[in-house]
């Protein structure tokens, strides 16, 4: 949450500043802000709304200068509006300060200053953080940096800051906790952001820095230290994305882009791991970590969102073909829960962004209690990636629409994977079965490819139901989670209220919601479980609900029952979610459009949630 830029060296910053803070939107987008050192002094810019909305106040503005940072905002203490916008500034008007998390024990903070005649100007924690700061430079006659470390030192919470400080233009010091900073290694330049993106063209070498790090940087050199002010290492790594993957590449949004990338992304994850004609899956992560998997007593996944729903989709199919017992967690609930972790026990940690601080926490906790952390992750680099003992990337390149798609479906090819290369090598699969599966997998690519053709046909059926206030998501088995994420998309991008349930529970409570206006989307792809499907369809039917049914390929019997239907190739059904789910994906798309909501950008969400 929140997104931050910063930038010092020979170009001009703003343009850096203000691209870089588009980039990150997907991160927080209820106010921007900027703020510059130039001849003039700190200047400070900063508005509630978008980015672009700043950007159009700002013209004609004493903009050039050669150090600034830059903010992009996701509430969390007060309400958006310009006043609480960052950067803020200290109480002498020296300091400007940009920052991502939540100080916790602010209010404490806040009363020492209130005690000491400080005034506020905002309701936010980094208003405070920032004074406190100040408060440390002038009574200990102290540098910035050495304030900063002081005042980090008597902080709870999770951060990343950005400081300027007027007197000392020369200079930006960063520091994180909990929450991402990356920085750019130019020519006698630097870059700052929450990820890579702001930086991509002008440098493919990085650093992350790490928790309970103060970063110094100037144009041409970069300082890390501990916060016992001991220098500490620079690992560069080098980048690995390019900036058409983060541009919209002719679509109109990113979601739409993202949708129909799936064909080319879950091919990317699969290339140089599964090879059907071999025989073979080649995953290091796992081969490396094969005893303790085979020997698991239990595996815990831990993830959030839409990673949980794929989650849930890998404990079917793990206790299916590996027979091991599989217990799938919200990590908000796990990390504050007193859980049952045991040695010998995995947790495989799902997230796209791998950032998401209750996921984090959940992981921190699982290994103090002496698990083996393995990390589904899409963005390299990240904080999960980084913490996990093994794990495997996803390769869906970046996602930067809110609402996650192609990550969904790049996780299931992961997570089935290792399920199969599990079952494999412990033997609880057959030849024939564990062959059949290579190879669905392989062709799941082609098969995305060929429905999407068809994505028109998704446009009618979203049109004719954009009105309904209200719809109701169902499937069975390896089906049901996908209701459940289908009905997370529709909620997230066109705010229609719904709800996800397995088919056969309907009748237990959500069967009173259903009249001639309720939608119920059925997820009823040709699985063990049809004809129950096709008897819970007569069932909503009877009732006067509207039927949407995805269904596969040779189905006679649903579209003689269903008001629409959307047909899709046939699959076992361990591998349906990844074709099933994409229909579910352009429906909230379309009916989130034809609404004319912001569907890269829904209201009060953010892309990578690093509060909890
Ligand atoms: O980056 P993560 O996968 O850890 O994020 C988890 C959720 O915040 C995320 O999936 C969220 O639910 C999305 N908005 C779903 O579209």
């Amino acid at each position: 949450m929140c997104g931050i830029v910063g930038y010092i060296g020979p170009r001009e910053a703003y343009p850096i500043i203000i691209t870089g803070l588009k980039r990150q939107e997907y991160r927080g987008y209820d106010s921007t802000g900027v703020a510059l050192i130039n001849r003039d002094g700190l200047q400070v810019y900063k508005k509630k709304g978008k980015v672009a909305e700043l950007e159009e106040t700002l013209l004609g503005k004493p903009l050039s200068a050669h150090i600034g940072i830059g903010h992009t905002r996701w509430a969390t203490h007060g309400e958006p509006s310009d006043r609480n916008a960052h950067p803020h500034t200290s109480a002498s008007g020296k300091l400007a300060m940009i920052h991502n998390g939540i100080i916790e024990n602010y209010g404490q903070l806040k009363q020492e200053l209130l005690n000491k005649g400080y005034t506020f100007t905002s309701d936010t924690d980094t208003e405070v953080l920032l004074n406190f700061i100040e408060e440390i430079k002038k009574n200990n006659k102290c540098s910035l940096e050495e304030a900063i470390r002081i005042a980090l030192k008597r902080v709870a919470g999770a951060y990343v800051i950005l400081v300027l400080d007027a007197d000392n233009p020369d200079t930006i010091i960063a520091a994180r906790k909990g929450s991402p900073l990356v920085i750019g290694i130019g020519k006698g330049e630097h870059f700052l952001g929450s990820d890579a993106t702001p930086m991509i063209e002008y440098t493919k070498e990085v650093v992350y820095v790490n928790d309970y790090e103060v970063a110094i940087v100037k144009a041409d050199e970069l300082i890390l230290k501990n916060l016992g002010n001991e220098r500490q290492t620079l690992y560069i790594t080098k980048l690995d994305m390019e900036l058409a993957a983060i541009e919209k590449g002719g679509y109109d949004h990113f979601m739409l882009k993202e949708i129909f990338e799936q064909p080319h992304t879950i091919y990317d994850c699969l290339r140089g791991r599964l090879d059907a004609k071999a025989g073979t899956i080649t995953m290091k992560g796992v081969q490396d970590n094969i005893e303790q998997l085979i020997n698991a007593n239990r595996i815990i996944i831990v993830a959030c969102g839409t990673s949980w729903h794929a989650g849930l989709i890998a404990e079917y199919v793990i206790e299916e073909l590996c027979r091991i017992p599989v217990e799938v967690e919200y990590a908000s609930e796990f990390r504050y829960r007193n859980p049952i972790v045991n040695k010998g026990d995995v947790v495989i940690a799902i997230s796209q962004s791998g950032e998401t601080a209750d996921t984090l926490v959940a992981i921190e906790k699982a290994k103090e209690n002496g698990a083996i952390i393995f990390g589904i992750v899409n963005v390299v680099g990240s904080s999960i990636a980084r913490i996990s003992h093994a794990g495997a990337y996803t390769h869906a390149g970046p996602e930067i629409g809110v609402a996650s798609t192609k990550a969904f479906t790049a996780q299931l090819a992961v997570l089935t994977m290792m399920a199969l290369k599990i079952a494999k090598e412990k033997g609880t699969i057959t030849e024939e079965y564990y062959s059949k599966l290579l190879f669905e997998l392989e062709d799941v690519p082609e098969k995305v490819e060929s429905l999407l053709k068809n994505a028109d046909e998704i446009k009618t059926i979203a049109e004719k139901y954009k009105g309904a206030s209200d719809a109701l998501f169902l499937g069975r088995g390896y089906n049901f989670p996908v209701a459940l994420e289908g009905a997370l998309k529709l909620k997230e991008i066109s705010y229609i209220h719904a709800e996800g349930y397995p088919a056969a529970e309907m009748k237990h409570g959500p069967i009173a919601l259903v009249d001639e206006n309720l939608p119920v989307v059925f997820v009823a792809t040709k699985d063990a479980y049809h004809a129950k499907i096709v008897s819970n369809i007569q069932e909503i039917k009877a009732r006067k609900g509207k039927v949407i049914a995805i269904i596969s390929e040779g189905d006679e019997v649903i579209p003689g029952m269903a008001d629409d239907v959307f047909v899709v190739p046939p699959a076992d059904e361990i591998i349906a979610p990844m074709i099933s789910v994409i229909p579910l994906q352009l429906l909230s798309y379309y009916i989130g459009v034809a609404k004319g909501c912001d569907v890269d950008k829904p209201r009060n969400l953010a892309k990578s949630v690093t509060v909890e």
